[in-house]
């Protein structure tokens, strides 16, 4: 089975209205009819500017969070109800940079990956080891732990959510992945989906994320576990963005 790939762009906390607006305008000429499904996941200051941008076209508009509370008194945070106002269709949740400066547990990660789902928000849930990890031959223990937290998630079918597999020593740094240490992650994600939910375990979009760049997509996508990218420092270039679209088939 072949899932239709996703790009995800990942701005983190970058932009403004004005860069906003003409990073749209240059992926809403260039993007056509693409062969896969694309998505900006977004500062949430930004949801209503880029909702409003991209009603109607092909790109989808995400969140890089979402609450695992309903409402309240939780200063600062946004709940996946709010999000469904503005038309969000994904919500990263548990990237790296969350689980390291907010110290979001595997459990925290799991309870917001329950909220984006009971509201119909695909959630992306980021799994990765660190460099000292992957250095103590840890790397398959980690990210099994981090995917497991998600894998039975009360009521819902493991096939709502995607997977990315980010190596942190590899996001915003350059170096990325090879290929085949990639596509050897992956493989270890995709058999444990298996063995949790073996009909479901292929239509499970798994995405790679670190510094996937125009020059490095096309093989990177190429391989039978990767499912599409999350992408954060080349989203923000609209040429290398719409690039790394364009080799996703
Ligand atoms: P990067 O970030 O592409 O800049 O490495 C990816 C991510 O953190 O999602």
């Amino acid at each position: 089975m072949t899932n239709r790939k996703l790009i995800a762009g990942n701005w983190k906390m970058n932009g403004s209205l004005a860069a906003n607006e003409a990073l749209l305008d240059a992926l809403l000429q260039g993007v056509g009819a693409p062969n896969c499904d694309v998505a900006v996941c977004v500062p949430a200051p930004y949801l209503a500017q880029v909702q409003a941008k991209v009603a109607g076209t092909p790109i989808a508009l995400g969140a890089q969070d979402v609450s695992a509370q309903p409402q309240g008194a939780f200063t600062g945070e946004q709940s996946a109800a709010m999000l469904n106002e503005f038309g969000v269709r994904y919500a990263i949740v548990g990237h790296s940079e969350r689980r390291q400066y907010h110290g979001e547990s595997d459990e925290a990660v799991a309870a917001k990956t329950a909220a984006a789902l009971a509201r119909g928000i695909t959630p992306i849930v980021c799994v990765g080891e660190t460099l000292a990890e992957r250095e103590a031959g840890r790397t398959e223990e980690v990210v099994k732990r981090q995917l497991a937290a998600v894998i039975h998630v009360n009521g819902h079918c493991i096939s709502e959510i995607v997977v990315a597999y980010e190596p942190v020593w590899a996001i915003g740094t350059g170096k990325t992945a090879s290929p085949e240490q990639a596509q050897g992650v992956h493989a270890v994600l995709r058999a444990q989906l298996h063995h949790a939910a073996s009909e479901h375990a292929a239509g499970i979009r798994i995405l790679y994320g670190g510094s996937m760049n125009a020059a490095n997509a096309a093989e990177l996508l190429s391989q039978p576990d990767i499912d599409g990218g999350l992408i954060g420092g080349a989203s923000l270039k609209a040429p290398d963005f719409l690039q790394i679209i364009a080799a996703a088939r």
